[in-house]
């Protein structure tokens, strides 16, 4: 007899949406995402780990972790009584992305072991939660206008510290990262972080008097995806004052006592591993007068480190050891400089992020993916509605690659890599029309269930051979609905079709150089083509206006080879050349789709930095890709997302999509995602010290390595 009873409070804000049915909508997908189903769960130390608890509730996706100290202020004004437990209620704070958009929450929870005897055999005991108390921490920040990351939060006294991205540093390429805190009882916000700075994974020191942060000081971001070689920098918790770099390079800082700072750094040899800095006593800290130390040994990577107030006895770190290609938490024993290994134990097929550790040192607390769909966990998303920032305009997450609407709006084609596949905008009816290895699709705006998309490899070179083809998605013979277009046996691609039908614009190599062309949309370049662009450089990822007037595509032409990305505009006739967006200096700005009026794009683009250390995220290739509308003459441009995963290729619906989450059929993957892919190598090797130049943005794609550098062939 199972007793689950749930007392849950302040759940959802009311979103008072409009039904607005004049409304706009975008869908984009991000890389993995759908995939990660995390859920926070705890281990005891002192007794068996086979005691693994999952704290929170199977609801969205809850990471980042936070055991806060008894003696810290939290709202918790419930007088349920509690049932018999065998262990007093845990508390948490967390990250969680239930309301489309990152927010802290609070939980209060209380459980006891489960009946065991129709599961005897069973090593793992279960657990049934009795009680739940949940406590949005920051209910004003969950609205339109204030979409932003919340990411890392402690609590010190009655304060919150936490990461948000809700301040545009209006410099492009800058991280809009900074560390907060707000007065829980107040309510009031300040801003710790200086102006003209981003930081990351902010710690509070045991006393609550300092914080340390990993951020890169006035240096900046040079484009970096792996180790962000940030810097750590200690400041006092009250005001942001008496800010300090203790440590050149190193990231995810947690404090024993407020003295010492436990950190991570990739070393000089390669391996991730944890360093311990020691501040002196005297007022004048500073990096020469800090003494720092390597605590692990080289031979596994670890990070993420985690500890507890007045315990200079062990740390918890998350490792990635060679032949294991799962991310494991361990403690490491600072007297004995031995590891333990905690869930591996467990569940060694999955990966465990981001340890914490509780006060007392009586608990490890980690996030991981839930596993298998069950009854008490939200189901996959087809579409997941993210909060918006703009009034009307609707934003999803979609569940594959190269998202495009029908000219209707009812159906969406999309690239799985590998595969072409077409599904009604509710999630139903989802069909593969097509085997083959695809990507960048568009749909003809003139014949019915007429698509186009591009045949080979993505990512390849000028002389592979990628063509594009049209095929009728309502042609259920599938060995016979493929139309090839191109015949040049170079490299095609990113086809859109002129309003009339008539005419596709798309990129190819057949001067030797990827550069735009139009042919005849129905018979292909046997029966007209013309070069549109031409020079040295590579042309890519064009996008014909509705009105017909545009073609927007993306150039590397400033700097070619470099994998720096711009946004250009040109007329169908060659004409008016111009720039639009140009993300800083070597920027990347792709995939640009125009608006159903013609008047705006939405694209990806890496304007606003990294978000958060990339470590401390599954793989992305580019991190810092976030979704962005800019209006033609260049004005209005509007970061739409908000979060440190990778969005991209976005696609702008002919009709609007009420806000609300599209399930997945029952029985789709759950878990399926990797681990950075820099962690899968001994440093010894790996390339190391060589920058690999990112991709555009394009998703589900493998950078092929070779000769120590991505062919980003694009
Ligand atoms: C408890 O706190 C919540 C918000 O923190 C508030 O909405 C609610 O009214 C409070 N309940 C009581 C009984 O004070
Ligand atoms: C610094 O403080 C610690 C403890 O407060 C003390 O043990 C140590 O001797 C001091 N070191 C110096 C250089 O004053
Ligand atoms: C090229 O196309 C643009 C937009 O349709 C038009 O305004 C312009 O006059 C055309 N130029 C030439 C030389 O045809
Ligand atoms: C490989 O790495 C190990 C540990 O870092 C080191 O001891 C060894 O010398 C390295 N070997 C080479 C060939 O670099």
């Amino acid at each position: 007899m199972k007793i689950s009873i749930y007392f849950v409070i302040v759940l959802v804000l009311p979103l008072c949406y409009a039904i607005d049915e004049d409304g706009e909508t975008i869908i984009f997908k991000t890389l993995g995402r759908d995939n990660y189903a995390f859920d926070i769960y705890t281990l005891p130390l002192h007794h068996s780990p086979n005691y693994e608890l999952q704290i929170t509730d199977g609801n969205s996706v809850n990471f980042n972790g936070h055991f806060p100290s008894p003696s810290s202020f939290l709202p918790n004004n419930q007088t349920t009584t509690e049932l018999p437990s065998n262990s007093p209620p845990l508390q948490l704070l967390y990250v969680t992305e239930r309301n489309g958009v990152s927010t802290i929450y609070y939980d209060v929870v209380s459980t006891h072991p489960s009946e065991t005897s129709s599961n005897r055999r069973s090593i793992l005991q279960s657990f049934t939660t009795t009680h739940r108390t949940q406590i949005a921490l920051l209910p004003n920040h969950l609205n339109e206008n204030k979409v932003s990351i919340k990411d890392k939060p402690s609590v010190s006294g009655e304060n919150l510290i936490y990461v948000s991205t809700h301040e545009n540093p209006v410099q492009p390429r800058s991280s809009w990262a900074a560390v907060y805190s707000t007065n829980l009882k107040s309510g009031l916000t300040i801003r710790l972080t200086p102006y003209g700075v981003a930081d990351f994974s902010p710690a509070v020191s045991p006393s609550g008097i300092f914080t340390a942060v990993a951020s890169y000081g006035k240096k900046g971001w040079s484009g970096e995806v792996e180790d962000l070689t940030t810097d750590i920098y200690v400041f006092l918790t009250g005001d942001g004052t008496h800010r300090v770099k203790v440590v050149e390079h190193g990231g995810w800082p947690a404090w024993v006592d407020d003295r010492t700072i436990y950190f991570h750094r990739r070393g000089d040899d390669g391996w991730w591993s944890i360093y311990r800095a020691i501040l002196p006593n005297e007022s004048h800290v500073s990096v020469d007068t800090v003494v720092t130390q390597r605590v692990t040994p080289p031979g596994l990577h670890a990070f993420t480190p985690a500890t507890a107030p007045g315990n200079h006895d062990f740390i918890a770190v998350a490792t990635r050891r060679p032949g294991n290609s799962f991310r494991h938490v361990e403690l490491f024993n600072l007297v004995k400089n031995e590891f333990s290994e905690l869930t591996r134990l467990v569940s060694p097929r999955s990966h465990h992020l981001n340890p914490f550790l509780s006060p007392d040192s009586s608990r490890v607390g980690y996030h991981k993916c839930r596993g298998k769909e069950t009854s008490n966990s939200s189901p996959l998303l087809f579409l997941e509605n993210v909060l918006s920032p703009v009034p009307g305009l609707t934003l999803f997450r979609f569940d594959g690659s190269f998202p495009v609407f029908s000219p209707l709006g009812d159906r969406i084609a999309h690239a799985d890599l590998p595969g072409v596949y077409v599904v009604n905008r509710d999630g139903s009816n989802r069909r593969k029309i097509s085997d083959v290895t695809a990507f960048s699709t568009a749909w003809d705006p003139v014949r019915p269930g007429v698509i186009y998309t591009a045949v080979g490899e993505t990512f390849a070179s000028e002389s592979t051979e990628v063509d594009i083809v049209s095929i009728n998605v309502d042609d259920l013979d599938q060995s016979n609905n493929l139309k090839k277009l191109t015949h040049d046996g170079k490299n095609n691609a990113f086809p859109s079709v002129s309003p009339d039908g008539k005419w596709i614009v798309f990129r190819s190599s057949r001067s030797g150089h990827k550069n735009l062309y139009i042919m005849d949309a129905v018979h292909g370049e046997k029966n007209g083509l013309r070069q549109l662009t031409e020079g040295p450089w590579t042309d890519t990822m064009c996008n014909w206006s509705p009105d017909g007037e545009w073609i927007a595509f993306a150039s590397d032409r400033h700097e070619p080879g470099s994998g720096s990305f711009e946004l250009y505009l040109i007329h169908p006739n060659g004409t008016g050349l111009r720039k639009l967006v140009q993300s800083g200096l070597g920027g990347r700005t792709n995939h640009p789709s125009f608006s159903p009026d013609g008047k705006s794009l939405v694209f990806t683009s890496d304007y606003a930095g990294i978000s958060a250390e990339p470590i401390s995220n599954p793989h992305h290739y580019q991190p810092y890709g976030e979704i962005f509308t800019i209006r033609l003459d260049g004005s209005g441009l509007k970061r739409l997302t908000h979060n440190s995963y990778e969005d991209g290729t976005p696609a702008w619906s002919p009709k609007y999509i009420k806000p609300v989450n599209v399930e997945k059929p029952k029985g789709e993957p759950y878990c399926n995602f990797e681990d950075c892919h820099w962690l899968n190598d001994t440093p010894n090797r790996s390339v190391l010290n060589v920058v690999l130049p990112a991709c555009p943005m394009s998703h589900k794609v493998t950078c092929h390595v070779s000769n120590s550098k991505a062919q980003c062939g694009v």
